[in-house]
């Protein structure tokens, strides 16, 4: 029996334990706001936080959090105000949404390990998320202003 604690709640799974980790949250847990988009660790849309450190899900088995933490983007902030979620609200940064919930728990791993990121610490950090609508300033200048508020 897989245990792992998602969003502060135990929970457990006695299916197979290479389920990854995002078709456990989503069609298991109803937490769908972590995106399917690749399923290869290429795009980010995945992106969780597996002890504190982004973690792509689509190529995370269940198996790989068995006794750890995991937070979604449903879990970052009780109230939506996480610093990142407050500065993507603040300049509009998303355009149809579908990377996002990946890119603000990329930028929030970010800030965690590199509390005022240089303008290249930003752009390496945030390299492996792919946003198709190009919101790439956007989503640089929110990480700057969520600087601010780590
Ligand atoms: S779906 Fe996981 S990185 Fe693209
Ligand atoms: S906002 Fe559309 S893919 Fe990023």
């Amino acid at each position: 029996m897989i245990k792992v604690k998602v969003n502060g709640e135990e929970r457990s799974w006695d299916g197979d334990p290479s389920l990854p980790l995002l078709w456990f949250l989503r069609d298991e847990l109803g937490l769908v706001g972590t995106k399917f988009g690749c399923g290869q660790a290429l795009c980010g849309a995945c992106t969780v936080h597996v002890a504190g450190t982004a973690a792509r899900s689509c190529i995370t088995a269940v198996s790989d959090v068995d006794g750890q933490e995991v937070v979604t983007i449903e879990g970052l902030h009780p109230q939506g105000d996480h610093p990142v979620q407050k500065a993507w609200r603040e300049l509009n940064v998303p355009q149809c949404g579908f990377c996002q919930a990946g890119q603000i728990m990329q930028a929030a791993s970010l800030l965690a390990e590199t509390k005022n990121p240089s303008d290249d610490e930003i752009r390496g950090g945030m390299a492996g998320n792919i946003c198709r609508c190009g919101c790439y300033q956007r989503i640089e200048a929110a990480v700057r202003v969520a600087a601010t508020g780590t």
